[in-house]
């Protein structure tokens, strides 16, 4: 598969292409490199591939639960990709063996090949699948050649989402499916003070617990903010 798929002012460039696979699952290509986010498969009941069959580059990491933990470990050894998460996160990862992998912390930057990367903050747990302190949970602003993402991770709506805002969002990834993170309303509140070109739902409809009506969540985005909603099927992609 090609990454040269687009033309810009008369030259060749890559695009960045995000491909969501369920969950808070997420697959991004950016300057030809291979992205994973919250990488889960085994356990997710919505997933479509099985984590062996994936390939990465890079994975990061927003927080310590098993739902975005997921299979990191499993891929991280089998492909040698990089792994970004906070220092508790990297720690642990590398105690099982994660030989390639980079810590930071909330607030902190780093420029990657690929982009730089922001962690930013998110109201929630972190605790790690084996009971292990995993740290502060994080969201991830990542600046690509094609533009600003903010991954928002798993979290409630906070008022500082106003200067994430300020960072000039291309798209928006954040959670819907309430009970354990924003659900519709909070979601179109955070929408407004993010202020991103485009947002993409995720953490719904992997259980009954967070199921949501997508439908009508994309048309609240429409009507109550000034982002395009652009709900993904599982394993469909947002090109930027
Ligand atoms: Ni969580
Ligand atoms: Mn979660």
């Amino acid at each position: 598969m090609s990454v040269y798929s687009e033309r810009k002012n008369g030259k060749q460039v890559m695009t960045t292409k995000i491909t969501w696979l369920g969950h808070s699952t997420f697959h991004m290509e950016a300057s030809g490199k291979s992205i994973l986010i919250d990488p889960f498969f085994e356990d997710n009941p919505v997933a479509q591939v099985a984590a062996d069959d994936v390939g990465a580059d890079v994975i990061i990491v927003t927080h310590g639960h098993g739902d975005h933990v997921g299979d990191t470990v499993r891929i991280a050894k089998r492909t040698g990709a990089l792994v970004i998460s906070n220092f508790e996160i990297v720690t642990w990862l590398q105690n099982q063996g994660v030989a390639n992998a980079h810590p930071m912390h909330v607030g902190g930057s780093h420029d990657f090949d690929f982009g730089t990367v922001k962690l930013t903050i998110a109201h929630h747990g972190s605790s790690l699948p084996d009971g292990s302190n995993g740290g502060s949970p994080t969201g991830i602003v990542l600046k690509t050649q094609d533009g600003n993402i903010y991954f928002a991770g798993d979290t409630g709506l906070f008022s500082d989402m106003k200067l994430i805002g300020e960072e000039d969002l291309e798209v928006a990834i954040i959670p819907v499916g309430d009970n354990f993170t924003m659900g519709p309303d909070d979601s179109i509140r955070a929408t407004q003070f993010l202020q991103p070109r485009t947002v993409i739902p995720c953490h719904y409809n992997t259980w009954p617990l967070i199921e949501q009506d997508i439908n009508d969540w994309s048309r609240r985005i429409a009507a109550d903010t000034s982002a395009q909603p652009a709900v993904l099927k599982i394993g469909e992609h947002f090109e930027l």
